[in-house]
């Protein structure tokens, strides 16, 4: 038997329970404004290492604290988990959790935060701390308007591309899981809570609520390009067709639910929390994002990644939105879609000459790439380097390069691509080119090249970086 409950009272007893089993306070630490919120189910060795990291890498100057939510009826300690961690116990905080709550565990605890926001992940991967800065700058940024950021590995982005449902202006969705690496406002978890609450759902739904966060806040997120360190170890949730067959059922009903929403009228009339009623999310993807490894940076594109001729499949009704990447899978190809998978953009920042992002259609005027620093910086001398592919001459040379520090007002740089041969990648040796753009006494937050006119060539990229010189 399924059973009915109030989401917040639940919330309000288990923070309750938190504090009796761990009464620790939580240290002020500056701005810090950032929560890191882990789940742990089956890989305790695996959350030992994530806070470990965490707190080695991003206790000085992003994150205020952790909060391990611990769903397995073993508990957890710090003292028998994480003493090795060199973390201030203070800043670490364990809930024993006294039942299985599966994923909304994750929103009851960024709810009881104190930081503006949340960063959310499972135990099975490990994310780069640059990666988590960048996050922490882009959705303070007021030009991200989304409420969350997910990355997504290319497989996942592909899925959640194809599942992209536009109805009109005032129905618009698309799903993606948090457990990848999400960042999140903590404002909007704890509307997105309440709304569970209003809605009234069965125990089981708030259980499988990340099948209903994204789409239910009619908006589509910004998603980034990741592939995670996977870690490997314990039980996957969802397995075999079983596992799938739940995450689907839960889709659909999510849709449903946001479908009668939007249609027995206006949101805001009715005071429904968390639903958005102003669009402000691009119906079309138009722009593709990947963190950098190693570096603080964000590479952005415009770079068409699935051809038009895939969205121009579509259903009527949102709840339709398996039987939509479906067909559109099956409209792109299996070509197309292998390479959408092997050659995705990440591959141009992860740090790896090997990998390659490579562009489905040939190159098209306006096209461009970005590469946003996330804050301006001044350099006496610095290089923009981009090593590509040996044809990838005619898009150099057809290209104008730019600088910003807004990205609004452009600087035109009035300098072509430095370009020698043959660079050394192990495998391909002569078939990199590594180009270099110079500049002097510069104040910059922006790279960006961008392609003046059409060519018969497809852009492709094995690393794209900035060197700055010393003199
Ligand atoms: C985390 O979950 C796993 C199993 O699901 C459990 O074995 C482990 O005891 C839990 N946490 C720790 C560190 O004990
Ligand atoms: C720290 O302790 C945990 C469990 O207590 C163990 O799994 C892990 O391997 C230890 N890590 C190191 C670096 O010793
Ligand atoms: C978050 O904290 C960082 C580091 O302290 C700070 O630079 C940034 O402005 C803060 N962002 C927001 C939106 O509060
Ligand atoms: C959008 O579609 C939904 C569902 O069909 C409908 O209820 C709603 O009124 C439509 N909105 C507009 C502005 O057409
Ligand atoms: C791949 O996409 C192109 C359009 O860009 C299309 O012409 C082609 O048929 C697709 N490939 C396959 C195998 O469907």
């Amino acid at each position: 038997m399924l059973t009915v409950f109030r989401f917040s009272i639940l919330v309000a007893v288990l923070s309750f329970i938190s504090i009796l089993l761990d009464p620790r306070i939580h240290e002020p630490a500056g701005d810090l404004n950032t929560t890191v919120v882990i789940l742990n189910w089956s890989r305790p060795f695996n959350v030992n290492k994530i806070v470990s990291e965490i707190c080695k890498n991003l206790f000085d100057d992003v994150v205020h604290s952790v909060i391990i939510w611990n769903n397995n009826p073993k508990p957890m300690s710090f003292e028998n988990n994480f003493a090795n961690a060199s973390c201030p116990k203070s800043r670490v905080q364990i809930i024993n959790s006294p039942d299985n709550l599966y994923f909304q565990a994750r929103y009851m605890a960024c709810a009881q935060a104190t930081t503006p926001f949340c960063f959310i992940q499972d135990d099975d991967y490990l994310i780069l701390p640059e990666i988590v800065r960048a996050f922490v700058r882009r959705i303070g940024d007021n030009s991200a308007s989304t409420s969350s950021i997910h990355l997504q590995p290319p497989h996942e982005m592909l899925s959640s591309e194809l599942r992209t449902v536009v109805i009109n202006e005032t129905l618009h969705t698309t799903f993606a899981w948090l457990g990848y690496g999400t960042i999140v406002k903590r404002s909007r978890v704890v509307e997105f809570i309440s709304l569970l609450d209003h809605l009234n759902l069965l125990d089981e739904q708030h259980k499988m609520a990340d099948n209903y966060f994204t789409i239910l806040s009619n908006e589509i997120p910004e998603r980034w390009f990741d592939a995670g360190i996977e870690l490997g170890g314990g039980q996957a949730f969802t397995v075999g067709t079983e596992g799938e067959e739940r995450n689907n059922r839960h889709i659909i009903e999510a849709a449903k639910i946001l479908e009668s929403i939007i249609s027995a009228g206006d949101v805001a009339s009715t005071s429904l929390p968390y639903v958005k009623v102003q669009p402000n999310s691009p119906l079309l993807p138009t722009i593709s994002r990947a963190p950098c490894h190693g570096r603080l940076c964000v590479f952005e594109t415009s770079i068409k990644l699935i051809p038009d001729e895939v969205y121009d499949i579509s259903v009527s009704s949102i709840s339709d939105m398996l039987v939509l990447e479906k067909e559109r899978l099956k409209a792109l190809g299996e070509q197309n879609a292998t390479e959408y998978l092997n050659f995705a953009p990440s591959n141009a920042v992860d740090g790896i000459r090997d990998t390659v992002f490579r562009s489905a259609e040939n190159g098209k005027h306006g096209e461009y790439v970005i590469l946003d620093l996330t804050e301006c910086h001044f350099y006496d001398r610095l290089q923009w380097v981009l090593e590509v592919g040996a044809h990838m001459g005619a898009i150099l040379d057809r290209s104008v390069y730019e600088s910003s520090e807004d990205g609004v007002n452009w600087h035109a740089w009035g300098k072509r691509a430095d370009c020698s041969n043959a660079l050394d990648d192990g495998l391909r040796t002569s078939r990199v080119m590594s180009c270099v753009i110079s500049a002097e006494k510069i104040r910059v937050r922006y790279f960006r090249m961008r392609l003046l006119e059409d060519v018969e060539y497809k852009w492709e990229f094995h690393e794209v970086y900035l060197s700055p010189i010393q003199e």
